[in-house]
């Protein structure tokens, strides 16, 4: 593999398209065994997780139902305060079981925010399934339940990261030179 550029920066080739999917196997077998009798609600983080959740819920084989939420962001009263919302979420949580469906964990900010959200809304067991985690930038406390690989802190595009909306669609993921 070679290396990309996407607009002005380049990336390098970092993790296979096959290990990847290796990993989505692993996800699905796991989710699989753990969800044996059970239909979880999948909620899937717009934009970036389209391309692991498509991957993922195709090898899912329990009955289950799914849903995407974007997150939007809003200046909050002060400067350092951010508000995010969940658009879109329809779907009835309470007393369900909520799988989040994200591509990469990095501070953890956000996830965290969507796992306040869901217990608020009385949803009885909330799950995390993250494709890629970043542990030396995490900076919350949360349990990733469902887990593809660990990765260092560096900025990364590819199997729905992107870099201003660009470099997406790669399957596979590329680091920053
Ligand atoms: P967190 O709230 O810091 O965990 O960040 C979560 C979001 O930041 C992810 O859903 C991504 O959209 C974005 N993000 C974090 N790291 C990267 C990266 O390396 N490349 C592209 N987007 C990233």
């Amino acid at each position: 593999m070679k290396k990309i550029k996407v607009k002005d920066k380049e990336f390098i080739p970092f993790v296979s398209e096959h290990k990847i999917q290796r990993a989505v196997k692993q996800i699905s077998q796991q989710v699989n065994q753990d969800m044996a009798g059970k239909v979880p609600l999948f909620l899937v983080i717009l934009n970036g997780a389209f391309i692991f959740a498509s991957d993922l819920l195709r090898k899912i084989t329990v009955d289950c139902d799914i849903t995407f939420v974007k997150l939007a962001s809003y200046e909050g009263t002060s400067t350092t305060s951010t508000v995010k919302e969940l658009i879109g979420l329809g779907e009835v949580v309470k007393d369900r079981t909520v799988i989040i469906v994200e591509d990469i964990v990095d501070t953890g900010i956000t996830i965290d925010h969507v796992i306040q959200m869901l217990k608020k809304m009385e949803a009885s067991d909330v799950k995390v399934a993250a494709m890629f985690f970043k542990p030396d930038a995490f900076q919350r406390d949360f349990h990733i339940h469902y887990k593809g690989m660990d990765i260092p802190p560096d900025f990364v595009v590819g199997y729905g990261l992107d870099y201003d909306g660009f470099g997406r669609n790669h399957p596979c993921l590329f680091r920053l030179v």
